[in-house]
């Protein structure tokens, strides 16, 4: 039946000629073509690489979207950022040459306002732009100058243009090039929340004149300006440099986030490759008004304050929390309930109208007492800084690492959520019997329960999995991404310090390597050594540890603990502990550090004091440190002091009879404070006393138990004294410092010394009071002799027929040692101090006293 054949054949000839022009592969569409819902045929690139049609819209099925897409499906440009239209709508190109997005009613949602501007035709291009071009071929109008939320490769997105999403706005900072992120909704004022120059050499120094961002195609997302010889890299995607049939663009998503993409063609799904704010809860309002986000492990979750409140939409916990009973409309009182490790999220420009520097206390009262207040955070970094949130949108942040504290005003009697490890999560609770209220018990409860549940996560997916290794790292990444101590596998401790070669040094705790991991930090690792307790134990403590930030403390990275190995993995100190810059001249073979100037040394001081002041005023459970000595004061490339080895005194093994003290304290003879020998209660004053001996060392620059010549065969410390009392100040100051010190302050510094190693810890000032003094913020009176006629001490030591002065009870090498009420503490005591500098640490124990001890 040839007849038929030829029939069949010129029919789909014909319809092939038909659908041609239908598909327009590439074609120029002219002026009047018009696409619209359901089922016309797509404006297609050259090589269909692109498409533009409508979709349905993610917010609301029924109703549709035009928009350019990728081959598979990936948008990357839509009319009208997203405009949706009913069935009836479509998007057409006018006679006049105006591209209209128009709704079913008839309706101009958005036009490109071209019209009779010499366009005569569309052309959707391979790259992906959509042109209005004239008769000349010309660009009149196209998408790539008129982004939505992406930018693609080959696009260039200039400063004055702005990506949006929902609420969120991301542009280019014109002079500096800064990528900024700001929360815009309609009727509030505008946060921003991300303003980062991503490059440091870039942004320093320099003002640009038309910064531009692209997307390379090799996934490098770069700046070109006209003052840049060569475009300079933002950010690296991480599948950098890889080739494929794909499309890399960077969107500004709906949560907020600004990321770098991948898609493969025809996958429809794009994979991220890089994220601007790495934390996602920093996203101001990314929970809603009143919503507190927080992370379940692995993702980031919105929950709502307390039980007074409720989600606005149970459906989408995104949209925020809305209190049950209006504040205005509250039966009796309205109180402040308290949210632990919870902030207020503040941003400029809040952040330059909504800060005090007051108490936590007065940070609660004054939201309360204030009409437009609806919650506060007081900071408990040592800043002393409190926000008052007035704004009628809140968002919040909640997380066991962070120092703060919040409090958020609703009607009498406040609810707080059940303890469950997560973000205000209502909904899920837990039979763990934890009923009562009171709120350090909530707090350790949510402490233990998450890390429990780390634990097990832990345990069920990598202990005996053969990828241990690359499954830990990967929840290395996550635990680090959602602020917590991240774990380490031994055997990754031991490949990142070369099988532990370079030691550091060696403290009461155990040895200090230096280590590098894999992303190129610098860390110290510290090998516990006496630690028998349990696992869980274990991991509570380096919790807290961890979740000490304050700008003078160490930070804790992270923590390793298989089979009973423990250890600690600790930022990089560069410059070493304060000892090698104040002692060099004496016992060290390796004396090669320069004198420390006296500004630096003074910046030290007031750096150490407000770091103990965090441990003991500031900080949630109060921390004595008992082992303050210049080798515990460690100095970062800038000199800031950093305390260290805070907290680690729990960890020991309390059977360990190395450690076994009266009171199970350690300490380092010389700095001990006379109470820890008289067998007296361990107080915060006991870490003033051994900070009073680190400062007058750090301006005598020399041992405050060393005996010399030239004081008179008397300890440091005491002889120091008595020629303050002499008015010879000049004479106690490190000779090495020639002249070259502000004597004001030095003589401030040493009346603050000298208040310090009072022997009566009542008559110590409290650490926030010394940090006073030095910033001479408080008046000095003149202190009393350290050692008083009718102390305890007195009393204890005065039977022994040692010498009286509790200085040279201490430590003196010539002195023989002091009788002690312990004979394990006797024994200890009884070992001389050894030639070097270096002093044997006698016993170790933590404190931590739920209240700080404060007399003054
Ligand atoms: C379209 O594909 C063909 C064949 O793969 C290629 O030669 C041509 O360069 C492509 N055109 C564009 C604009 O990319
Ligand atoms: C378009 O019309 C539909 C129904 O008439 C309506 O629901 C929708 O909100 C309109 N779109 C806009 C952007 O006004
Ligand atoms: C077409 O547009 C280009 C660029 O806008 C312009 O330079 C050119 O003069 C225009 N041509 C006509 C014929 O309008
Ligand atoms: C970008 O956003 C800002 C703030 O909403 C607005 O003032 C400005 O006109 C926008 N610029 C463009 C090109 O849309
Ligand atoms: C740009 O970002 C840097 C931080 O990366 C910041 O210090 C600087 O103030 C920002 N510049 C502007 C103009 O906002
Ligand atoms: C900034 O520029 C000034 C003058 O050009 C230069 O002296 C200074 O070193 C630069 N600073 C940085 C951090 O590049
Ligand atoms: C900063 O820019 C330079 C030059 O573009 C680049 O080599 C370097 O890797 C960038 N640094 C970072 C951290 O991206
Ligand atoms: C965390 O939340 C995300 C999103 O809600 C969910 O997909 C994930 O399963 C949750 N993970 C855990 C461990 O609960
Ligand atoms: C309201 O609070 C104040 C101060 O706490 C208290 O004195 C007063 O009795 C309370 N009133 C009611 C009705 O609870
Ligand atoms: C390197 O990794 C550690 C822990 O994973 C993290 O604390 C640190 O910030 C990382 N450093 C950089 C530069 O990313
Ligand atoms: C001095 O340095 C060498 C090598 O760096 C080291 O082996 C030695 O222990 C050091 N001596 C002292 C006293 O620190
Ligand atoms: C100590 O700090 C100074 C000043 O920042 C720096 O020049 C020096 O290199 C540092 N020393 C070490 C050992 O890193």
């Amino acid at each position: 039946m040839p007849s038929l054949r030829g029939g069949d054949l010129t029919l789909l000839l014909c319809g092939c000629f038909l659908l041609l022009p239908l598909l327009s592969h590439g074609a120029d569409m002219p002026l009047g073509s018009s696409l619209t819902p359901g089922n016309s045929s797509p404006w297609l690139s050259p090589n269909s690489t692109f498409s533009l049609a409508f979709g349905p819209s993610p917010a609301s099925p029924s109703l549709s979207v035009a928009s350019v897409s990728y081959a598979g499906g990936v948008p990357i440009w839509s009319a009208g950022a997203g405009a949706a239209v009913d069935s009836g709508g479509s998007l057409r190109l006018s006679s006049t040459g105006d591209l209209q997005l128009v709704n079913g009613s008839g309706a101009v949602l958005w036009s490109s306002n071209t019209a009779n501007q010499g366009v005569t035709a569309a052309a959707l291009q391979e790259s992906g732009n959509l042109l209005l071009k004239n008769s000349s071929g010309g660009a009149v109008w196209q998408s790539f100058d008129h982004p939505t939320d992406t930018v693609v490769m080959s696009q260039t997105f200039s400063s004055g243009l702005n990506l949006t999403s929902g609420d969120y706005l991301f542009t280019l900072d014109r002079g500096s090039g800064n990528l900024t992120l700001r929360w815009a909704r309609r009727g509030a004022a505008t946060i921003t929340y991300f303003n980062r120059g991503y490059n440091a050499s870039f942004t320093a120094n320099r003002t640009l004149s038309s910064p531009a961002l692209t997307m390379q195609t090799n996934g490098i997302v770069s700046i070109t300006d006209g003052t840049l010889a060569t475009p300079v890299v933002v950010a690296y995607s991480s599948n950098y440099g890889e080739s494929g049939d794909m499309m890399r663009f960077v969107r500004l998503d709906a949560d907020g986030n600004f990321r770098a993409y991948s898609a493969a063609r025809g996958s429809g799904t794009a994979a991220e490759q890089w994220s601007a704010v790495a934390d996602q809860c920093q996203v101001f309002g990314y929970c809603g008004n009143m919503g507190v986000c927080g992370y379940n492990g692995t993702a980031p979750v919105c929950g709502c304050p307390s039980q007074n409140f409720q989600p606005s939409n149970p459906a989408n916990p995104r949209e925020g929390c809305t209190r049950k009973v209006d504040l205005a409309s509250c039966p009796g009182n309205s109180t402040m309930l308290e949210l632990d490790n919870t902030q207020f999220l503040t941003y400029t420009p809040e952040i330059n109208t909504e800060q005090f520097f007051v108490g936590i206390t007065a940070c609660r009262l004054n939201c309360l007492s204030g009409t437009s207040c609806v919650a506060s955070t007081a900071l408990a970094d040592g800043s002393g800084l409190c926000f008052l949130k007035v704004s009628t949108f809140v968002s919040a942040y909640q997380s066991a690492s962070l120092p703060s504290t919040s409090f958020v005003k609703v009607c009498f009697p406040g609810v707080p959520n059940p303890p469950v490890g997560g973000a205000g999560s209502s909904s899920s609770s837990r039979n763990s019997g934890l009923r009562s209220w009171v709120v350090v018990l909530v707090v350790l409860g949510v402490v233990s329960g998450l890390v429990l549940a780390e634990w097990v996560l832990w345990w069920v997916l990598c202990r005996n999995s053969p990828k241990y290794g690359a499954a830990s790292a990967q929840y290395a990444l996550l635990e680090y991404a959602s602020g917590a101590p991240v774990q380490f596998s031994y055997r990754e401790l031991q490949r990142s310090t070369k099988g532990f070669k370079e030691k550091l040094g060696a403290g009461g705790f155990g040895a200090v390597y230096r280590g590098v991991l894999a992303n190129r930090t610098v860390v110290a690792v510290k090998q516990l050594e006496g630690i028998e307790q349990g696992e869980k134990q274990f991991r509570m403590e380096v919790a807290t540890i961890s979740s000490t930030h304050h700008l003078n403390l160490v930070r804790l990275i992270g923590f390793c603990s298989e089979g009973r190995h423990r250890l600690l993995v600790y930022e990089f100190m560069k410059n070493g502990s304060l000892d090698s810059f104040l002692f060099s001249h004496g016992g060290d073979a390796n004396a090669s550090k320069p004198t420390m100037p006296w500004s630096t040394r003074f910046a030290v001081a007031v750096g150490t004091a407000r770091g103990i002041t965090y441990l003991h005023e500031e900080c949630r459970d109060c921390i004595v440190h008992c082992d303050i000595k210049p080798e515990n004061i460690l100095l970062d490339e800038h000199h800031n002091a950093k305390v260290s080895d805070f907290g680690l005194a729990k960890l020991i093994n309390p059977k360990d009879h190395r450690h076994r003290t009266l009171t199970s304290v350690r300490g380092t003879r010389g700095y001990l404070a006379p109470e820890w020998l008289a067998n007296l209660p361990i107080t915060v004053k006991s870490d003033v006393y051994s900070y009073g001996m680190v400062l007058l060392e750090t301006i005598g620059g020399r041992r405050n138990f060393d005996i010399a010549d030239d004081t008179d065969r008397k300890k440091f410390s005491v002889w120091a004294y008595e020629e303050y009392e002499r008015g010879n100040v000049a004479g106690i100051i490190d000779r090495r410092l020639a002249g070259d010190a502000d004597m004001a302050q030095v003589e401030r510094a040493l009346q603050v010394s000298f208040w310090c190693i009072q022997e009566q810890p009542s008559q110590r000032p409290t650490m926030g009071k010394v940090v006073q003094m030095l910033e001479g913020v408080m008046e000095l009176e003149r202190p009393p002799p350290p050692k008083s006629s009718d102390s305890f001490l007195t009393a204890t030591t005065a039977t022994s027929g040692v010498s009286s002065s509790m200085a040279s009870t201490f430590a003196s090498s010539s002195a023989p040692a002091p009788p002690v009420p312990s004979p394990n503490l006797e024994q200890e005591i009884a070992v001389g101090r050894s030639a070097s500098a270096r002093h044997r640490e006698i016993a170790s124990l933590p404190l931590r006293s739920s209240e700080p001890y404060m007399t003054m």
